[in-house]
């Protein structure tokens, strides 16, 4: 089966490393799966790609916001599933293209990338399906901002509570501000409102956050096991929110059966209502969530794998992961085997370039990796390029390819362990074996968790 992966960072690395390591013509017949199992070895393209994608898969260049060439590339290579990785290619109308010109696509139409591409809409989306989320207004002016500022400033107890203010479309997680400080809450507000005409602002959730990957076919909802991932830059979740420092998987404080609650009172409720509205959601619904004292509670919604998280769940996947989004894009999810998960947890912790993220330093040498793996971690690539450099002082022209830094999150470091205080332990030692000039990573990724440490 062919398949064509849309993205460059570690999440698309991390699902042909997936797609490879459970290649369905390398395994068993899916035991319970009423769907029959293609018994042809998966043929892996990647585009635009990076280096470590070209390890596993075939790289073609192309622009992943252009529906029509990621038409045409689909249809020169024959691809039987392209899977979608990023949210701009979705917004821009790319799984639509595809999907009008008859390649099974993960991924949702614009109508319904909507969900992440406007807060308002989710919001809308949220109410007329009933999912519990933060309560939410949407604001205009400075007369609507104030109103809503009033209305969150403190909780029931009347204790005074953070004013959470939203950008309305996409931000790459900078358009959100959670904050005590009235006058950097109205800031923002009107920073917004100048911007796109309207703000979001909401209540503020307490509780710990996870992340709930949905598979949807348009009418039916399953969900692969939650992960948490860290958005702030520094330990202790300080400083400057980023594209995601690590994660793991699973969630040892998580209550049982926490992910079908998610599908029961979100997913599927979620699915209905977009089918009901002509929008069918056809793609993965990354569900962001605060587990609340309330019980769990709706952040936001993305319309893609989490980057880093998926690369923490994905890890541990046993079960063909081919069949099993051929299926969500075929919409035949209901007669798919249900996918089976190794007990080990699997930890992530990202390496970043020096300055990331207000300003990373690009092009440093990056060494190690080959001892990293030998450790037994995997090594996704997330903003890596290869330069061609002399390999030779004495000049005679030889040319070495050298690995480099190309962005503000060059890798990630992904190790399971027998249970997650081993698992971030083998993820930072294996990290330890990795040079790269400035680079620099959290230190705490898991640790609370694996301390037992996070209470609802
Ligand atoms: P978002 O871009 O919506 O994912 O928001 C980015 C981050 O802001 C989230 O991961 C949360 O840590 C925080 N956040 C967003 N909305 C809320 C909320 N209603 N209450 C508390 N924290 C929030
Ligand atoms: N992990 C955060 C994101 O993918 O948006």
């Amino acid at each position: 089966m062919k398949i064509l992966v849309i993205g460059t960072g570690g999440r698309e690395h991390g699902i042909l490393e997936a797609l490879r390591r459970t290649d369905p013509s390398a395994h068993d017949p899916a035991a319970g799966s009423t769907a029959p199992v293609d018994p042809r070895p998966l043929e892996l393209f990647a585009a635009p790609g990076n280096p470590g994608m070209a390890q596993l898969a075939e790289c073609r260049a192309v622009d992943p916001a252009s529906p029509a060439a990621v038409v045409a590339l689909a249809q020169e290579l024959g691809a039987e599933l392209v899977v979608v990785g990023p949210e701009a290619p979705l917004v821009a109308g790319v799984a639509d293209a595809l999907r009008d010109a008859g390649v099974p696509t993960l991924g949702p139409d614009q109508a319904a990338a909507r969900l992440e591409g406007s807060k308002a809409f989710a919001k809308e989306v949220m109410a007329a399906a009933k999912v519990p989320t933060a309560q939410a207004r949407t604001c205009i002016d400075d007369a609507t901002v104030a109103e809503a500022l009033d209305a969150f400033a403190t909780s029931g107890a009347g204790t005074p509570v953070p004013w959470v203010v939203k950008a309305d479309g996409l931000a790459g997680g900078k358009g959100v501000v959670v904050t005590t400080d009235r006058a950097e809450a109205e800031q923002h507000a009107t920073d917004c409102i100048a911007k796109e005409g309207q703000v979001v602002i909401e209540e503020y959730l307490d509780g710990p956050e996870a992340s709930v990957f949905c598979l949807l076919d348009g009418t039916t909802a399953r969900a692969l096991p939650a992960a948490q991932d860290f958005k702030r830059a520094g330990d202790g979740d300080l400083g400057p929110n980023t594209g995601g420092m690590g994660a793991y998987s699973p969630l040892p404080w998580a209550p049982e059966g926490f992910e079908d609650e998610v599908v029961r009172t979100v997913a599927q409720p979620v699915a209905d209502e977009m089918a009901r509205r002509g929008t069918p959601f056809v793609g993965v619904l990354y569900v962001g969530l605060a587990l609340t004292a309330a019980g769990p509670r709706v952040i936001e919604f993305n319309v893609r794998f989490g980057d880093p998280d998926s690369q923490a769940v994905l890890a541990r996947l046993d079960s063909p992961l081919a069949p099993l989004l051929l299926a969500t894009a075929t919409g035949t999810l209901a007669d798919a085997a249900e996918p089976t998960f190794g007990e080990q947890p699997a930890c992530v912790v990202v390496l970043a370039a020096d300055g990331y993220p207000a300003s990373p330093v690009t092009g440093g040498a990056i060494t190690g990796i080959a001892e990293a793996e030998a450790r037994g971690a995997v090594v996704l690539h997330a903003g890596t390029r290869t330069e061609d450099v002399s390999g030779d002082p004495a000049g005679q022209g030889a040319r070495t390819p050298q690995l480099v830094a190309s962005g503000g999150r060059v890798l990630d470091v992904v190790a399971r362990g027998a249970d997650l205080a081993h698992a971030r332990e083998n993820a930072y030692a294996a990290l330890s074996l990795i040079d790269l000039p400035g680079g620099w990573a959290r230190t705490d990724i898991a640790a609370e968790a694996a301390a037992g440490r996070i209470t609802l």
